[in-house]
């Protein structure tokens, strides 16, 4: 048994749905008991110190115990090319994502990077990350093993890609069918893995892969399906005129059995209403990238509206598309889309956004994503003043909320300053 102490804010309800004031609750000297890689209890330090008396003590002081941050849509294959300037989605695509993904059927490059990003996103507090993979299956292995290897609950799958991209990485409708039924029974459900059926976007495959995709999930309803939607102008013109009998691009996507609850829809950015309707009915995931869409040019996601229609909605980083690793200026990037649009997001809405949110947008929030007794110990210990600028904003705030803001704001990994996964500390 493990006692970690410190501050602790446990949701009780969704922030977007109750008065942000009534959706936490918040322990100044707090207790996270840790036991079997679980969360067994939680409460105040005098209460489960009492309770606990044989367990082992690490004291965090004023930091804050969160979960970990869950990230719900990433590329690790990009890693290497963060940070590249000055192009949009299909231009940045061609010019620097195609090149670097081409690198992963070796699979000392892609071990390579596999463990370089899983370094780079669990110093920034991570410990669920949904990542496209490559369209190689060496670069699924590569992601899972590295993951394993750090006790870490993750999810992804190899990036199918039959046509506009170039030969090296162009799979086939059956060999996308094949490599991706093999990686879902290799690595579904090892340890804390997860397989999500992976079809990059409606440009990059043809209808029949499509539909193969759609019966692969079809014959495996209880994994992910994640892909791209509406995430630029340009990109939404060019899947018109590639599937002209198509309604719109989630119709594309509904035709070949690829819009369900599972489904994991990265961007969101310029649904119509229609499409807006459909995924609300279907109960599908949004997954915003704020840092990616400012940074790629793309829009503002409209986190007002779509919670307003009460979708299921989840935060990322999009990294290479988006520029940091980090959950923390991800949560900054999308305070400021929000202030755009005119409705800023609360702390709390933000906080719960990179762990229960985008949890249950993965429909894992009973094991992740929370401080819930019972749910598996993935936990992220937040120095709440870890820079000068920070500390001398800190100490004004007048409560929890007011202290967390510059975190949020101004963080980065030096705030981390521990991270437990499945009970065992990853790393201080
Ligand atoms: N759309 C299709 N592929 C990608 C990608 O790798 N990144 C982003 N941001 N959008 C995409
Ligand atoms: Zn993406």
């Amino acid at each position: 048994m493990q006692l970690l102490l410190g501050q602790t804010i446990r949701f009780a309800a969704d922030p977007f749905k109750v008065p942000v004031t009534d959706s936490a609750t918040h322990e100044r000297r707090g207790a996270v008991a840790l036991n079997g890689g679980k969360i067994a209890d939680i409460g105040s330090v005098d209460d489960l110190r009492m309770k606990y008396p044989q367990a082992e003590v690490t004291d965090y002081g004023d930091a804050l115990i969160s979960p970990g941050f869950v990230d719900a849509h990433a590329h690790y294959p990009q890693t290497a090319i963060i940070a590249s300037w000055g192009k949009r989605l299909i231009d940045w695509l061609n010019s620097y994502t195609f090149p670097e993904e081409s690198r992963f059927g070796d699979p000392a490059h892609a071990a390579g990077v596999a463990e370089t990003y899983f370094d780079l996103v669990t110093a920034s507090g991570t410990t669920t990350t949904v990542s496209y993979c490559t369209i190689h299956p060496e670069s699924v292995d590569a992601y899972f093993t590295a993951a394993a290897k750090r006790g870490l609950r993750v999810l992804g799958g190899k990036t199918c890609m039959d046509r506009n991209a170039p030969d090296t990485l162009q799979d086939t409708p059956q060999s996308a069918y094949d490599d991706s039924k093999a990686l879902l029974n290799r690595w579904h459900g090892q340890d804390r893995l997860s397989y999500v059926i992976t079809p990059r976007f409606a440009p990059t495959s043809t209808p029949e892969q499509l539909e193969a995709l759609g019966t692969l999930w079809a014959e495996n309803p209880d994994v992910l399906m994640q892909t791209h939607i509406s995430e630029q102008h340009e990109e939404i013109a060019w899947v018109a005129d590639l599937f002209p009998d198509a309604k719109d691009y989630l119709d594309v996507y509904e035709r070949f059995g690829l819009v369900g609850p599972g489904a994991l829809l990265g961007h969101a950015i310029h649904l119509t209403d229609r499409e807006r309707d459909r995924i609300r009915e279907v109960d599908a995931s949004l997954i915003h990238c704020p840092t990616s869409n400012m940074f790629i040019g793309s829009g503002l996601f409209d986190m007002h509206g779509l919670m307003e229609q009460r979708h299921r909605i989840g935060l990322a980083t999009d990294t290479g598309g988006g520029s940091s690793f980090s959950m923390l200026r991800t949560m900054a990037a999308a305070y400021e889309v929000a202030q755009l649009r005119g409705h800023p997001l609360h702390p709390a809405q933000l906080w719960w956004l990179a762990t229960k949110g985008s949890a249950r947008a993965l429909r894992l929030d009973d094991k992740i994503g929370t401080l819930e007794p019972g749910t598996e110990a993935d936990i992220t210990v937040i120095d709440l003043a870890s820079t000068h600028a920070i500390a001398q904003r800190a100490v004004r705030a007048e409560d929890i909320w007011q202290t967390i803001f510059p975190t949020i704001m101004m963080g980065d990994d030096r705030a981390i300053k521990a991270v437990w996964t499945n009970g065992a500390l990853l790393r201080s």
